[in-house]
């Protein structure tokens, strides 16, 4: 008896740590953009619109099969048990993974695609791609660090509108994106250009949380046009998100004392990992959740702001932050939690000085609040996958994890998992194959070789990328054309 509950209980912990981490929210909904007549040939390097894949290991919302999943035109008609049994279909219909992994295609929430505007950075051209090869079949567009940034519908036509055109099959995405719009000062306190952003088609908005307005979020953030709001303002804005029933999602650091800071960097130096880390403690994140699990309260059910969805982005600090979300989650707030793979993979007693591809914001941390971070989840493919599985990672939670829960979280409900009706957006990748990254690894388009992860050994290698039956991706080959479509809330 003892060891059974010493087996199960950790289990249970492990399994509401999932459930406190993604939010389920059923009620937003998000259309995707008329699906337009496009070329297929290019769009795909398959000539199929109606085939069969088959695989000893598909992976459902049921668990794990072995069997086959039918699409046609775009879409999963059906998926049936039973490997290598495809009904009436003719052999050259039929593409037989064997072991391969078949699996949802990955949701990215929360990309920067940098466009329009500061296109040095990155790109829809590059960075679809990028996410194309890592398995990524979604992605949603964050608001800032393109210029002008996305805060009005006019700024949002003009993202759309730099995607390209859709009609000839010479857009620049190769897998589908959505929106978040930026929450500001000015449209928070003006109702028809928060409206207007949110009728054009935003899934939801972006903020990041301030004790003042700071118009000049240079010195933190590097650049200045997206100004930081206090919670007064993200009061406002969720009492227009509760309408809409789409979520908020929130950076979570509130500076404190900023002149140790500057006094620790006068110590240390200013090329020291530990003087950025010092520089933003995990008071900061802790201090910004308090501020936002007191507006909270009102998200529940028959309470003021019902509808509205507050999300904690890229949580570092896996102690008291994270205990303030779970309590919230717990009283029936509407508030849910990411964390990023570079906050599982790596810890800060391992990053040398002044190497930059470390620096984000909040920092990494040290490697016990890693595995802290680690028991509270359990996540581009082989980077979660290889620090996951150590951790007890599974399939199934993965697919979970970075498929049907993002998908949700979006309202993208026609996206996230092998099943009738879905788009088929699919992944086959070999979790077994180990690897060294190295610049050639496909996703390096923009920045060849800068990566954190360039050296490390992986494992699990991505070998096609379906997005709605297009065969976007195939050992290391993109499809001549960019057939992706931009996902807009209606
Ligand atoms: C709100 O913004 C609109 C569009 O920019 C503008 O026409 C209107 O005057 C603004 N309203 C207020 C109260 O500032």
């Amino acid at each position: 008896m003892e060891q059974f509950v010493w087996r199960v209980l950790p289990l249970l912990t492990f399994l509401i740590s999932f459930l406190v981490f993604f939010y389920l929210h059923d009620s937003y909904r998000a259309q995707l953009h008329p699906l337009v007549k496009l070329t297929q040939n290019k769009c795909s390097l398959l000539h199929h619109r109606h085939f069969w894949i088959t695989s000893k290991r598909i992976v459902t919302p049921q668990g794990i099969i072995s069997g086959s999943v039918e699409i046609k035109e775009g879409k999963i008609i059906s998926v049936t048990e039973g490997y290598g049994k495809q009904g009436n279909s003719k052999h050259e219909e039929v593409i037989d993974y064997g072991d391969a992994v078949v699996m949802p295609g990955l949701i990215d929430v929360h990309v920067h695609l940098d466009e329009p505007g500061r296109t040095a950075w990155e790109g829809f051209d590059t960075g679809t791609r990028a996410a194309a090869a890592g398995g990524v079949t979604t992605i949603v567009d964050m608001p800032l660090n393109n210029h002008p940034t996305t805060v009005s519908k006019e700024t949002l036509k003009l993202k759309v509108s730099v995607i390209g055109p859709l009609e000839a099959a010479e857009n620049r995405i190769y897998v589908d994106v959505g929106f978040w719009g930026g929450l500001i000062p000015e449209n928070a306190l003006n109702k028809s250009i928060l409206e207007g952003l949110l009728s054009a088609g935003v899934l939801g908005l972006k903020v990041i949380i301030s004790k003042l307005v700071q118009y000049h979020a240079k010195l933190l953030r590097g650049i200045s046009d997206f100004p930081m709001t206090t919670i007064h303002h993200i009061k406002e804005g969720l009492s227009v998100l509760a309408k809409y029933r789409r979520p908020l999602y929130v950076h979570s650091e509130i500076q404190q004392h900023f002149k140790k800071h500057l006094e620790l960097n006068d110590k240390d130096g200013p090329r020291t990992y530990l003087t950025y880390l010092h520089s933003r403690p995990p008071s900061w994140e802790e201090a910004a959740i308090k501020e936002l699990v007191g507006v909270t309260k009102d998200t529940r059910t028959g309470g003021p702001l019902e509808g509205a969805h507050v999300h904690v982005a890229h949580l570092s600090d896996s102690s008291a932050s994270l205990d303030l979300i779970k309590e919230a989650k717990s009283r029936g707030d509407s508030i849910s939690v990411e964390t990023c793979p570079h906050y599982l993979a790596f810890s800060s007693e391992e990053i040398p000085n002044g190497d930059t591809r470390f620096k984000c914001s909040p920092p990494i941390r040290d490697a016990y609040n890693r595995e802290k971070l680690w028991k509270a989840v359990l996540f581009d493919l082989p980077v979660t996958w290889s620090y996951g599985k150590k951790h007890g990672l599974t399939l199934e939670h993965l697919s979970l994890l970075w498929s049907k829960k993002p998908a949700t979280f979006a309202g993208i409900e026609s996206k996230g998992s092998i099943a009738v009706g879905n788009h088929a957006d699919i992944v086959v990748w070999k979790p077994e194959v180990e690897f060294e990254l190295n610049e050639h690894y496909p996703v390096f388009l923009k920045h060849p070789s800068l990566s954190a992860y360039m050296g490390r050994r992986l494992s699990g290698k991505v070998l096609e990328t379906f997005v709605r039956g297009n065969l976007v991706f195939k050992k290391g080959k993109h499809a001549p054309a960019a057939c992706g479509v931009p996902i807009l809330a209606k």
